[in-house]
């Protein structure tokens, strides 16, 4: 919690490395002198907030650790990390973030692990993510996320690892996730409380069958509704979410079917019918000239 004081053990100290325990400093003064420091450890202070300029003296950064503090419900503008263009890893898990705004992460081009897991977002939205082509691994497990936007994640085009598991989603979108253009994503999608209808089979169907997106812990993806599946597996019941759709089709099908032969039959028997009429008429224009 944030109102308690949590400090870890000394960890190793290299010659490139900060780690700042109970952190009580005003950046970027304190970080004046420090444009050679490659790593710095933050975490589990009670940092509420970052200075709007605080990455200007620190270009030298690779990976920054800001996880156990509580940094406040808004990573907006006019906080940004867009001087730390040599940033590798971006720890800010466990913290109180409920949302994030456009454009903070622009300038991190060289990122390549963000961990946002044990905050309290709630969409992934569109502009969120841009100008993170390097980014491999995101980390969004156990946060409060309901819904992402259909091109949020296009622009990871190196995105390896995608933990999504204890959100709040109910459904998904396949474009979502066709708009990865990736070699290969490992997706995590576990502990949501999915909405299983045959909607939503059609969707995981769709992706378990593209190749470069794999479903890790598919096996695990269970149902919250409707009542009668919850705690199902969704891979076991999927069979059976369309059975109404597919009796629907069904009816639909044979009505059609009788239909048809109905209509056949009956031509069938009009055109014998009208044969009849045009062999009479004809035998008797025979007849008549004879
Ligand atoms: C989660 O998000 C919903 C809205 O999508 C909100 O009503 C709810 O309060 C949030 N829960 C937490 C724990 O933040
Ligand atoms: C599925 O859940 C079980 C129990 O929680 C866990 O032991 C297992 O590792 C999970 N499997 C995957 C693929 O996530």
């Amino acid at each position: 919690s944030c109102n308690d004081t949590v400090t870890k053990g000394e960890e190793d100290l290299e010659m490139s490395t900060v780690d700042v325990k109970d952190a009580s400093f005003s950046p970027p003064q304190a970080f004046f002198s420090l444009s050679f420091l490659e790593k710095l450890d933050l975490s589990w202070n009670q940092l509420t907030s970052l200075p709007a300029d605080f990455s200007a003296s620190l270009s030298a950064l690779r990976e920054l650790r800001l996880e156990h503090n509580c940094l406040p419900e808004c990573l907006c503008p006019p906080v940004s990390f867009e001087y730390l263009d040599n940033m590798e890893k971006l720890d800010l898990s466990h913290n109180q973030l409920v949302s994030v705004g456009p454009g903070v992460f622009r300038g991190l081009s060289r990122l390549r692990q963000l961990y946002l897991h044990h905050n309290r977002l709630r969409v992934v939205q569109q502009g969120s993510l841009d100008m993170l082509p390097g980014l491999e691994v995101l980390h969004l497990s156990h946060n409060n996320i309901s819904q992402i936007d259909s091109s949020a994640l296009a622009p990871l085009y190196s995105l390896a690892v995608l933990a999504l598991e204890g959100n709040n989603l109910h459904h998904l979108k396949f474009k979502t996730f066709i708009s990865l253009h990736t070699t290969a994503t490992h997706i995590q999608l576990s502990g949501n409380p999915w909405s299983c209808d045959c909607e939503l089979h059609r969707v995981f169907s769709k992706i378990l069958y593209v190749r470069h997106l794999h479903i890790d812990d598919y096996r695990n993806v269970t149902c919250q509704d409707p009542p009668q599946l919850a705690g199902a597996s969704l891979a076991w019941v999927d069979s059976q979410l369309c059975i109404a759709e597919t009796a629907t089709v069904l009816v639909i099908t044979i009505t059609v079917l009788v239909t048809v032969v109905a209509a056949l039959v009956m031509a069938e028997r009009n055109r014998k019918r009208n044969h009849g009429k045009n062999w009479d008429t004809e035998s008797q224009n025979q007849t008549q000239s004879s």
